[in-house]
């Protein structure tokens, strides 16, 4: 995919001067124009980036905040998508047809129970999960599919854990593109699977792990029929990225101290802290949140760097920065969404956190189920992989990395209902990771918090007994 084999559908010279994709080396940078179908750096083969070059003047930047609050109360189908009502920072013309589905605003919680589990004197919880396919992927969804069809692409292709998978074929399906899904055969939910059979999508199983996956892709992605809707696609990431913005005008544009993220692929964190970066940049906020990025303990190849930076690694210089990171070959975790070994993103991701001065950590399975649970007595609920935002922050309070009256959000990324088989086996308590090894015994997890079911008679009397009991 590094070779330049397939080109934009449209000149070049028509592709707008809003913005170009650069290459994120610091010793290439080499940039292109933003309608040519490229995922890496076609010279070096680095990973790409947008660079949006404001057509405003940064003076007038702070009139963006009036339009955006503006549009919250339009009813044009661009301003009610949460995603493109903040268009003069994404990569394309105002007059390209969008597809959408209405994405974005979603709600910041208070999330009480889940502040005093961490120790914490106040947490929020952004939901993604509330967006239209339950997960976070659809901000960046709309932005890759209306570039697939600009791009005149027949198939829409990614590898997925399940919500991707989801997301991509519910937007192929608005766009009248064939999507087609490679997951890791009986490794993803039966959820997320149903809802992209549902949307229509070709669903390929193959038989090896999300990693094996994102390398097909990637052979694929040379096909100039074909578009890949991973987040190595950086028009993904300028979709997700909107999500900070949508963030700081819940918070009034008062930067939370700190926002902790789930790290899988790492394309989120990368798309939060662009954002974060850009409205920096723009002067709409005056410092960075410390993006925190968790990541399910077996499955944590960039946490497992990350503790290894010496401090100049840390220091925010991009030249400074390791090249290579070492996967995991056999990554383990329940939280399915995050069992990646080889993230693809992994270089942006750690960018951003590192100039954000924040940190990339890993919890166990015990502790991501049993957070997941405090978050459902919230009133709130998630998948289990979004729950490593409460398991990570209730680590890093313990550790004094983080304070209790410091200000702290939290993205959770996919909706509770994404993956009930786990939520059942928590409350029953019979949560079990595989140990991965044949004959190995399963590890059991055990349920701090459960809530199983229980059998009572047909009468109002044993009813109330019962309530009663469990008061
Ligand atoms: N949380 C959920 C619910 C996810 O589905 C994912 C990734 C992540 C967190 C991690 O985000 O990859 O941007 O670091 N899911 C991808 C998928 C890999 O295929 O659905 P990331």
């Amino acid at each position: 995919m590094a070779e330049k084999t397939a080109r934009a559908t449209l000149p070049l010279e028509q592709a707008t001067a809003k913005a170009v994709q650069r290459c994120i080396q610091s010793e290439c940078g080499a940039t292109y124009g933003i309608r040519e179908r490229i995922y890496v750096c076609p010279r070096c083969g680095g990973p790409l980036e947008i660079e949006i070059r404001p057509s405003a003047p940064v003076s007038a930047a702070a009139e963006l905040k009036k339009s955006w609050a503006a549009r919250a109360v339009s009813r044009e189908p661009r301003d009610v998508s949460g995603v493109w009502r903040y268009r003069e920072l994404l990569p394309f013309e105002d007059s390209v047809p969008i597809v959408t589905l209405f994405e974005g605003h979603t709600p910041l919680y208070d999330a009480p129970r889940s502040a005093e589990y961490c120790g914490l004197a106040r947490f929020r919880l952004k939901h993604q999960g509330c967006n239209p396919t339950g997960s976070f992927k659809d901000t960046g969804m709309t932005a890759a599919v209306t570039q697939a069809v600009l791009l005149g692409a027949h198939t829409a292709v990614c590898a997925s854990t399940g919500n991707t998978a989801a997301s991509l074929a519910a937007y192929a399906a608005r766009a009248g593109l064939q999507s087609a899904i490679l997951l890791p055969r009986g490794q993803i939910s039966a959820a997320k699977l149903a809802q992209s059979l549902d949307y229509g999508a070709a669903v390929c199983e193959i038989e090896g792990n999300f990693d094996d996956c994102m390398r097909l892709i990637q052979e694929l992605g040379d096909d100039p029929a074909i578009y890949v809707a991973n987040s190595i696609n950086p028009f993904r990431i300028e979709g997700q990225k909107t999500v900070a913005i949508e963030l700081m005008e819940q918070c009034q544009w008062q930067t939370p101290d700190h926002v902790v993220v789930p790290g899988g692929n790492m394309g989120n964190s990368t798309a939060l802290g662009k954002g974060f970066q850009e409205l920096m940049d723009l002067g709409l906020i005056d410092r960075l949140p410390k993006l925190q990025v968790v990541q399910a303990e077996d499955s944590a190849p960039l946490a497992r760097l990350f503790a290894g930076l010496k401090p100049a690694e840390k220091s925010g210089d991009a030249r400074h920065l390791p090249e290579t990171m070492a996967p995991v070959e056999n990554p383990k975790t329940l939280a399915t969404a995050i069992k990646i070994g080889a993230p693809v993103s992994w270089q942006k991701s750690l960018r951003a956190v590192v100039r954000s001065g924040g940190n990339i950590l890993s919890v166990t399975e015990q502790e991501i189920a049993d957070a997941k649970a405090i978050i459902g007595r919230d009133g709130i609920g998630c998948e289990p992989a979004s729950a490593t935002t409460v398991a990570g922050m209730k680590k890093l309070v313990a550790a004094g990395i983080v304070g209790r009256e410091e200000s702290v959000v939290g993205i959770l990324t996919g909706h509770v209902l994404k993956d009930p088989d786990y939520v059942s086996r928590y409350h029953h308590g019979s949560l079990s990771l595989d140990s991965g090894e044949p004959g190995g015994a399963p590890k059991p997890i055990a349920s701090a918090f459960p809530n199983a079911p229980q059998r009572v008679a047909a009468n109002k009397a044993a009813i109330l007994d019962n309530l009663a009991r469990r008061r």
